[in-house]
C-alpha cells in the first residue's frame, strides 16, 4: 500500500487464529466501536475452519454488529472440495493441504444451493440479503457463492 501511495496509517491489523483464540476479545481490545455500522468481509477463510467454528464466528459477528451492518463472505460446495467439479482445483487443494491448511468447511449445493446457504446462515442468526451463485452458466453444478447477510 505504501508503494501504491495508499494511505494506510489508520488501519489496525489484528492477528488471530479463529480455531484457538477469541477474535471478539481481540477486536474489542483494539478499540472496535460496536455502536457503528460495520462491514465484516470474511472472504475465503471459513473453508479452512471446522463447521462449529464457522457457525460460532458468524453468530458472534451477528451479536456484535448493530442494525445496518453487513456480513459478506463466500462458500464452496462439498462436491467442489471432493474434486467432483474440477480436477485442477482438487490438485491445488492437496498442495495447500501439504502447506498445512486443509479444506474443511463446505456446503452441500447439490440440490437447492440458495436454500442450503440461506438455511445455514439462518442457523447462525443471519438473514441472507444478497446471493451470487457461480457455476450455473457453465452448465456445471453450482460450486461457489458469494453472499451478503445481516443479523436476523
Ligand atoms: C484464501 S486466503 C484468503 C485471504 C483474504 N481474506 C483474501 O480474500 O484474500 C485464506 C486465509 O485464511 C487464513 N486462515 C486459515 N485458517 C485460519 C485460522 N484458523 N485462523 C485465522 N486465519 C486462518 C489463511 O492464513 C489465509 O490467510
Amino acid at each position: 500500500m505504501k508503494k501504491a501511495g495508499i494511505k494506510h496509517d489508520w488501519i489496525t491489523y489484528i492477528p488471530v487464529d479463529y480455531s484457538n483464540e477469541s477474535w471478539v476479545d481481540k477486536l474489542l481490545g483494539a478499540g472496535f466501536d460496536k455502536t457503528k455500522k460495520t462491514l465484516f468481509l470474511w472472504q475465503s477463510v471459513s473453508l479452512y475452519l471446522e463447521a462449529d467454528i464457522v457457525k460460532e464466528t458468524l453468530r458472534k459477528m451477528a451479536d456484535l454488529c448493530v442494525d445496518g451492518s453487513i456480513i459478506a463472505q463466500d462458500f464452496y460446495s462439498k462436491a467442489f472440495m471432493l474434486g467432483e467439479i474440477s480436477k485442477i482445483a482438487k490438485k491445488n487443494m492437496s498442495i495447500i493441504e501439504k502447506m498445512g491448511e486443509p479444506w474443511k468447511f463446505t456446503i452441500n449445493m447439490s440440490n437447492d444451493p440458495k436454500a442450503a446457504v440461506e438455511s445455514f446462515l439462518k442457523e447462525c442468526g443471519l438473514k441472507m440479503t444478497e446471493y451470487i451463485q457461480f457455476g450455473e452458466k457453465l452448465d456445471i453444478e453450482p460450486f461457489y457463492c458469494i453472499v451478503e447477510a445481516e443479523k436476523l
